[in-house]
């Protein structure tokens, strides 16, 4: 699965002219600015899986000064299918003409997204670690990513009780069953990526052990026990904060090597290289669960990574038979089989095919 060519209308500053992709690995190079990240999340959003989470609207997506409140993607895909998404409040998707929603074609091309935050994903904050399995689990199972929102939707709630220091106990009731999936869900995502983080071997020098770590709770293994039960325990806290804090919005998943927390065992050049092979072991995974590889969007890959971690990068990414865009800011020199986009304001200005 993969995109043949591109074009965006009144995208960000991101010139309407057509973009064609190679089925392997597509480098995108340039200076600060000149729209590498935009081009990742056009592809992003022509994937059904929308903007890249930089805390953005829909609204800010049309080129500045352009007059216009919509933008328009079109791209075809390796099967020869047309999608169309128009970019208004809410995304408009098409594939060969016939309307479709957002979750109909994220099971047509899956994709994974790693952001430079996710490069550190072994010492930031456990949001980074959550969206992996996240990701990981919205492409192998078909309700996920709708009961997430769901969930997502009764904390708000729920928040919004504690704040009026209104009883929450109705939304409790509610969040029980969702809450409890989600640990369960989770549980098997974090076993999956262990076990396929396991084959990777030549990209983690120590031991890694990945362990989800239930959001305020884990006072029993029963999932809906635990619920209740830490909910029980946390109420006066919960009502004193005025913020809902067991739950898996509060999740965390627990990483060691050999023995020890990571992020402080490892090295910031290993812990780096944990991270790439944490996302690789997640398109792994994907793939031994579905059969299909996911398109995977890196950016600023090479970020912080010494010559052989380059070398190894590059090495398990052209493994995959998954077609790959990856972003760099810096100058790149590497003598590998893909195709380097030269992007400079906002278009690309040459495309070169190494052998
Ligand atoms: N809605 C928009 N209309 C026009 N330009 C935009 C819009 N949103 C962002 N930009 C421009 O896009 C550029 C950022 O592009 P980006 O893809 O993040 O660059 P990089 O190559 O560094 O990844 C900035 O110069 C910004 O001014
Ligand atoms: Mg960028």
């Amino acid at each position: 699965m993969g995109f043949v060519r591109v074009r965006f209308n009144n995208f960000k500053n991101i010139e309407p002219r057509e973009m064609r992709w190679f089925p392997g690995l597509n480098l995108l190079t340039g200076g600060n600015g000149a729209g590498k990240t935009n081009i990742l999340e056009g592809i992003s959003i022509i994937s059904g899986w929308g903007t890249l989470g930089r805390g953005e609207k829909n609204s800010s997506i049309p080129t500045w000064e352009s007059g216009s409140s919509e933008a328009q993607l079109t791209g075809e895909i390796d099967s020869e299918e047309i999608i169309k998404v128009k970019v208004a409040k809410r995304f408009f998707i098409k594939v060969d003409d016939k309307t479709v929603t957002a979750s109909d074609l994220r099971w047509k091309i899956p994709l994974l997204s790693f952001l430079s935050d996710d490069m550190s994903i072994i010492e930031g904050s456990s949001a980074s670690r959550r969206r992996l399995v996240d990701m990981l689990l919205a492409l192998i199972v078909p309700s996920y990513a709708f009961r997430l929102s769901e969930y997502r939707r009764g904390v708000r709630q729920k928040a919004l009780f504690l704040k009026k220091g209104l009883p929450s106990m109705v939304v409790d009731r509610a969040l029980l069953p969702l809450a409890a999936w989600l640990w369960r869900m989770r549980e098997e995502g974090v076993g999956l990526l262990s076990q396929e983080l396991e084959k990777l071997s030549e990209l983690t020098p120590a031991r890694i052990e990945l362990s989800l770590k239930r959001g305020g709770a884990g006072l029993c293994a029963d999932c809906e026990e635990d619920y209740s039960r830490s909910l029980f325990c946390y109420r006066e806290r919960e009502a004193a904060l005025k913020f809902p804090i067991v739950g898996p919005h509060r999740d965390d998943v627990a990483i060691t090597a050999d023995g020890r927390q990571a992020s402080s065992a490892l090295s910031r050049g290993l812990r780096r290289r944990t991270a790439i092979a944490l996302m690789l072991a997640a398109s792994d995974g994907v793939k031994r669960k579905t059969g299909k590889s996911p398109v995977l969007l890196l950016d600023e890959v090479t970020a912080e990574l010494d010559g052989e971690g380059r070398k190894i990068l590059f090495d398990s990414l052209l493994s995959r038979d998954s077609q790959l865009f990856a972003a760099t800011a810096e100058p790149f020199r590497l003598e590998i089989p893909c195709v380097v986009h030269k992007v400079e304001g906002g278009r690309i200005v040459e495309s070169r095919q190494n052998k």
